[in-house]
């Protein structure tokens, strides 16, 4: 009768589904977090319910069922022998009476739940330090560039801005602004610009404009007073651009023609407020078909340098947080 009521659990397979959760979490965070590690999450709290509620059957007073043994029954003697198995005292004591679970239950119980809290005490606090700062206080930034009018047809120019002043000089970023005169956007003329980073698609050094610029053409730099503070206006003639630190090259759409970028010049978001030029976010961009305001932008949200954006290479970079 002992033997019937003391039980080891039944080998389950929770363990391995709450693992295979945990695995589609982590992998979730590198490729989609929205879809993939929802998906691990749900699979994790299934599995680790699903285990929880078995290990701890028997504190709530559920019988654990165990398969019964399958073996044939040999008669004694029959080609064996040595003692019978019922032969001799007990092993171990009897349960106290009242007792309604080996303590081995309460142990294995306590070592799951104190694992957990202990794991829960040292991943969640790491991973938020980690990996939230960068997702949070992301601003849009505008820019006023001032007023279209200013920017020539067909000029191309070097500006250069503040994103946000309060940052100070770490927010000065660089463009290539170019003014593609009038689109036509359902049925009325809208203008066209083209403004392209400076942050080369290798590993972010500072694109330079490959042709002369400024006093060289006999024209004038100009300065914009924007909400932003002062936007300087250096008109260059590029024949395309270029950078200084591993010479990767772009024409002047910034389609990658040479050295190791690996994708077209990142681009700004604009809007025309007011007759005003405003800069907004920044987009990547695997490459450009066509020129000017013709031009057919293959986009993509912003990613970091030497990423690539189309083809099955983009699964293999981790995620990036938000780019104003
Ligand atoms: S950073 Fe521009 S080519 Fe390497």
């Amino acid at each position: 009768m002992q033997d019937e009521e003391i039980h080891l659990p039944p080998p389950t397979l929770w363990p391995l589904g709450f693992a295979i959760g945990i695995a589609v979490i982590l992998v979730g965070l590198i490729i989609d977090p929205l879809w993939i590690s929802s998906i691990g999450g749900a699979i994790t709290l299934v599995f680790g319910f699903l285990w929880i509620r078995d290990a701890s059957a028997e504190l709530r007073g559920h019988r654990i069922v165990v398969e019964p043994e399958r073996r044939q029954v040999v008669e004694a003697g029959a080609g064996q022998v040595g003692p019978s198995a019922q032969a001799g005292g007990d092993a171990m004591p009897h349960p106290a009476p009242g007792e309604r679970f080996p303590r081995s239950k309460f142990l294995e119980a306590s070592t799951l739940g104190l694992g957990g809290v202990i794991g829960g005490l040292i991943t969640v606090p790491v991973a938020g330090f980690a990996v939230l700062p960068s997702f949070l206080g992301q601003k849009r930034h505008r820019v006023d560039m001032g007023p279209v009018a200013d920017y020539k047809e067909g000029q191309w120019y070097v500006a250069t801005f503040n994103t946000d002043p309060k940052e100070g000089d770490v927010a000065r970023r660089t463009a290539f602004v170019r003014n593609n005169g009038s689109l036509a956007v359902s049925g009325r003329q809208e203008p066209s610009f083209t403004i392209i980073s400076n942050r080369c698609a290798h590993l972010g050094c500072p694109v330079q404009a490959n042709g002369p610029s400024g006093a060289i053409l006999g024209l004038k730099s100009q300065t914009e007073k924007g909400a932003n503070g002062p936007v300087t206006l250096n008109p260059t003639v590029p024949a395309g651009f270029g950078c200084p630190c591993h010479g990767g090259q772009y024409d002047t759409e910034g389609n990658r023609t040479a050295g190791p970028p690996v994708r077209a010049l990142d681009r700004y978001d604009y809007e025309i407020d007011n007759g005003r030029l405003v800069l907004l976010s920044t987009y990547s961009v695997s490459h450009v078909d066509g020129q000017g305001a013709q031009a057919k932008i293959h986009k993509y949200k912003s990613v970091g340098p030497g990423e690539h954006v189309d083809g099955p290479e983009q699964w293999f970079y981790p995620i990036n947080p938000p780019h104003h």
